[in-house]
């Protein structure tokens, strides 16, 4: 399995996995943006014929509150059933997180995950080191609310 940056034919591919691992769909619009404007930021990996079998899409934060540093946030990550448990999520995030630090000197990368995401919350947590900020009441389209994860990125480059 190998893990690169996107390219822009990558994007219906990446589209296609979101719709079948999440909820939370994006318009292709949204994803030409993503990789339009922050290219480095978003990773697939793909599988020895070249099928994406995972992505993250990823962004820096366009509207900085008073102080707030930059940062990078994910918007979305996720690896098909059959090809997880096989580290590739740690890795997805790893290379986006080194370049929003590299590229965009970003001070830290934020994200938003499901309070009864067990799965992606210990990646975020036991594996890469994130806390919880914030709790986001009724964050999500269906009334569930949101763990509202951070990570230094600081003390990583
Ligand atoms: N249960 C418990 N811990 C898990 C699980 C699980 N099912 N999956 C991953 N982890 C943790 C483990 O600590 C794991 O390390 P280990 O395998 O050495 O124990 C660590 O995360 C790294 O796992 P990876 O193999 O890198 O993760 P994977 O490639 O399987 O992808 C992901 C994890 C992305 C959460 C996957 O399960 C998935 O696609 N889920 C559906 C979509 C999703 O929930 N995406 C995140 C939404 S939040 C957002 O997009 C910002």
């Amino acid at each position: 399995m190998n893990v690169r940056p996107i390219k822009v034919e990558d994007l219906v591919g990446m589209q296609a996995c979101n719709l079948q691992n999440l909820p939370e769909n994006y318009t292709m619009r949204y994803y030409l943006y993503h990789a339009m404007t922050w290219p480095s930021l978003s990773y697939v990996a793909e599988d020895h014929k070249g099928r994406i079998v995972g992505y993250i899409l990823a962004k820096m934060e366009e509207d900085l509150k008073d102080g707030e540093e930059p940062h990078g946030h994910v918007t979305s990550i996720s690896v098909l059933r059959p090809y997880r448990r096989l580290g590739l999520a740690k890795k997805l995030m790893v290379q986006s997180q080194e370049a929003m630090a590299t590229v965009h000197r970003a001070a830290y990368v934020s994200l938003h995950v499901r309070k009864s995401n067990r799965a992606a919350l210990s990646l975020y947590r036991d594996t890469l080191g994130f806390t919880v900020k914030d709790i986001e009441k009724g964050y999500y389209a269906d009334g569930e609310d949101a763990y509202a994860m951070r990570l230094d990125l600081k003390s990583q480059t």
